[in-house]
């Protein structure tokens, strides 16, 4: 029946809202870097069968608008504890063995047993979650496994956490998903006793495996002319690689605000953050191609570090301040790379530019809407001037051979661009 089916489906979308909480608030503060490029794919997904979910329960519930959380409250404390990994590889293997099949089965169940005519809505982009589901967790065993080898120091206490969640989740069949009235786990001793109150990071985790630096390049401590040629085509794609941090800035965006947002806050962040890090990956694959090993890619924290001492309206603010501030050379760059015959580089410019378009929409429409409901009399000028002076801090607290340790990466990456291009370095 209608009433039922809607209290089942608003539990998956609470559940859902906090898997993404969970996932978002972990991005920062994951060294993993395969893991880090595979989070926010998960949690747009995770943020569009949300978004189906919520409209369902609307449709059924018409002409009622609101959404409460009512009595789900110990389920959902028992999904959001399963975010107080002892370390980021924990967390990550926990989503892939535990929380992600424990969800799937549940979907599964729910189609098997829901009518395909009455309710073909819902039966239909459940299907969708199903899909993604199923891909999802076959991704997230190998990313980690693949962590798991990268950080043994973080195994044992890793698996010794997904073990016990293993077990918690044990005696909670997701048929008890599909019960009508709530399912009130009990949080066993076992998981008290490993569990690690969860915080997100304000200073971004860098994978050791590349060439961590205080500044990727040199235009981050002093921004200047940006070059031609190869130099211009490396620096793009040292950028691109290093909008992990815009990612990060939009999880931990979404991680604090969305809470208490209208539920489409939750939607555009997620994009954000999934865009932001298709960005990165443009980049990661753009300096692959050229030839460069992890060890030599440049990665920095600087922007998202920035943030680290200001309120979250500030942290959106730096997100909105860099994107507002170099949206042009997107679609400058989308013609110069193409007339060098660099036709990689050129579309992904084209499509970071249509990407970016969107985001100062974002930022605007979320800027304004904080600020008018908890702005204390700041408007979008002091939220820029106070972004502007984070970052300015950020660059003044450099210790000393930072930038000269910038300049030697800059060059040596120049140098793996010319061989694999041709041609003579530029004057800077
Ligand atoms: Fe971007
Ligand atoms: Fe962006």
């Amino acid at each position: 029946m209608v009433t039922p089916t809607a209290r089942v489906l608003k539990r998956f979308y609470f559940i859902e809202r906090e898997i993404i909480l969970l996932q978002a608030g972990w991005l920062p503060g994951i060294e993993h870097w395969e893991s880090k490029l595979l989070i926010p794919e998960m949690m747009w997904e995770s943020s569009v069968l949300a978004r189906e979910l919520r409209n369902r329960v609307l449709e059924l519930r018409f002409p009622e608008r609101r959404i409460t959380v009512d009595d789900e409250g110990p389920l959902l404390e028992l999904v959001r504890r399963c975010g107080h990994s002892p370390n980021s590889i924990g967390a990550v293997l926990t989503l892939g063995e535990v929380i992600k099949p424990w969800l799937l089965e549940a979907y599964r169940r729910y189609c098997s047993i829901a009518d395909l005519i009455g309710d073909g809505p819902t039966q239909f982009f459940l299907h969708h979650g199903i899909a993604d589901l199923e891909s999802q967790v076959a991704r997230l065993e190998a990313t980690a496994a693949a962590g798991l080898q990268a950080f043994p120091a973080q195994a044992e206490a890793a698996q010794a956490w997904c073990a016990a969640v293993k077990a918690t989740f044990a005696a909670l069949s997701p048929d008890l998903l599909l019960a009508e009235s709530p399912p009130a786990p009990a949080i066993p001793a076992e998981l008290l006793a490993l569990e690690r109150p969860f915080t997100i990071a304000r200073k971004a985790v860098r994978d050791p495996r590349f060439r961590v630096l205080e500044f990727a390049w040199p235009d981050r401590h002093s921004p200047g002319n940006p070059g031609e040629g190869p130099q211009l085509q490396a620096r793009q794609a040292v950028h691109h690689v290093n909008e992990v941090w815009a990612a990060e800035m939009a999880a931990a965006c979404l991680y604090d605000l969305a809470p208490d947002a209208p539920h489409e806050f939750l939607d555009d962040a997620a994009r954000w953050c999934y865009d932001e890090i298709r960005h990165c990956r443009m980049g990661y694959e753009r300096l692959k191609a050229w030839g460069l090993k992890d060890d030599e890619i440049p990665l920095d924290a600087f922007s998202y570090d920035a943030g680290s001492e200001a309120d979250s309206l500030v942290r959106l603010g730096i997100i909105f301040y860099f994107e507002a501030t170099y949206i042009h050379t997107k679609s400058e760059r989308k013609e110069i790379f193409g007339a060098m015959g660099d036709r990689l580089s050129s579309h992904d410019m084209d499509f970071d530019w249509a990407d970016e378009l969107i985001h100062t929409h974002y930022g605007k429409r979320w800027l304004g809407h904080f600020l008018e409901s908890a702005g204390a009399g700041r408007s979008v000028a002091t939220i820029k001037e106070e972004a502007r002076q984070a970052v300015l801090r950020q660059q003044s607290r450099a210790a000393a051979g930072a930038k000269a340790a910038t300049e030697d990466a800059a060059r040596r990456v120049l140098a793996r661009v010319l061989l694999a291009v041709g041609g003579e370095p530029t004057v800077r």
